[in-house]
């Protein structure tokens, strides 16, 4: 079953058109790497998956449910699904990492601050950033923001996860950390997710890797066959407001000129 479809979604702005007629679907348990120019409309299909952007005609489902002409209340148990990493990593710059990411947990009911506690201790590890638990956002490097950004997203476990240039701007080093995490959502945790990136880095990461865990708990990363396709990744880019290519990574599968130029 599809966890996210967009069925014939046509979305404008004044006379400028993003999206036309545009269809969309990612399966259960993958990740969809979504590449396109600036200004192709990537940003926007994100908002219409948490119900942010509305499109001017078509449908947006999530797991099988019609957002589209939902109410601000009832897109709530829908964004509680859904982790959403923005374009900008934006934390709130009065609140700590630690209040940062337990945001999400605080606004609904039913968990002791000890358990909300420990889960934010655990999301903290899970990126490598227990130690600025206590830290505000201005002292943290663009990295450790994106980092503790993506700890915030994975609050409540959501399902589904979409990452806005989430590697975008950052040093090789924290870029790579940050592919890890995604990979080892979509590996050893079964998260859907809609990745939005231009970094070619990531894409041959995403493309070419998998992750895998060890007897000792350990996890690893290992590449996969140049011949084999990763069934847990499909690629989509995005041209003139339609899907101009789908398939597996475009730099290994060929792709037309416009793909192949765009990933040079
Ligand atoms: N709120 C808005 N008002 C007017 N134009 C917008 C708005 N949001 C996005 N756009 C325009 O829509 C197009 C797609 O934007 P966006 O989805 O952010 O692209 P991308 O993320 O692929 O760079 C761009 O031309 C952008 O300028
Ligand atoms: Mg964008």
């Amino acid at each position: 079953m599809s966890v996210i479809r967009f069925e014939n979604v046509t979305k404008k702005y004044e006379d400028h058109t993003v999206l036309q007629d545009f269809d969309l679907e990612v399966r259960r348990g993958e990740t969809m790497v979504l590449l396109g120019g600036s200004g192709s409309g990537k940003s926007t299909i994100l908002k219409m998956v948490v119900g942010l952007v509305s499109p001017d005609s078509g449908a947006v489902f999530v797991d099988g449910q019609e957002i589209t002409r939902l109410r601000e209340e009832d897109l709530m148990p829908i964004r509680r699904k859904i982790g959403i990493v923005f374009q900008e990593g934006a934390l709130f710059d009065s609140l700590t990492v630690r209040e940062n990411v337990a945001y999400r947990i605080l606004e609904s009911d039913g968990y002791t601050m000890e358990e909300v506690d420990d889960w934010v201790f655990r999301l903290l590890g899970f990126v490598g950033m227990q130690d600025a638990i206590d830290k505000m956002p201005s002292e943290l490097s663009g990295g450790m923001k994106r980092r503790v950004a993506i700890a915030r997203a994975l609050m409540g476990s959501p399902r589904i996860m979409l990452y806005d240039e989430p590697t975008a701007g950052l040093d090789p080093i924290t870029s790579r950390i940050t592919c890890e995490l995604i990979m080892r959502l979509r590996d050893l945790e079964g998260v859907t997710g809609i990745l939005v990136t231009n970094d070619l880095q990531a894409v041959r990461a995403l493309s070419g890797e998998v992750s895998a865990k060890a007897p000792d708990g350990t996890v690893g990363f290992k590449p996969v066959p140049p011949e084999t396709t990763l069934r847990n990744t499909r690629f989509v880019m995005l041209k003139d407001g339609r899907v101009h290519y789908e398939g597996g990574d475009p730099s290994r599968e060929g792709g037309d000129e416009y793909v192949r130029e765009f990933l040079a």
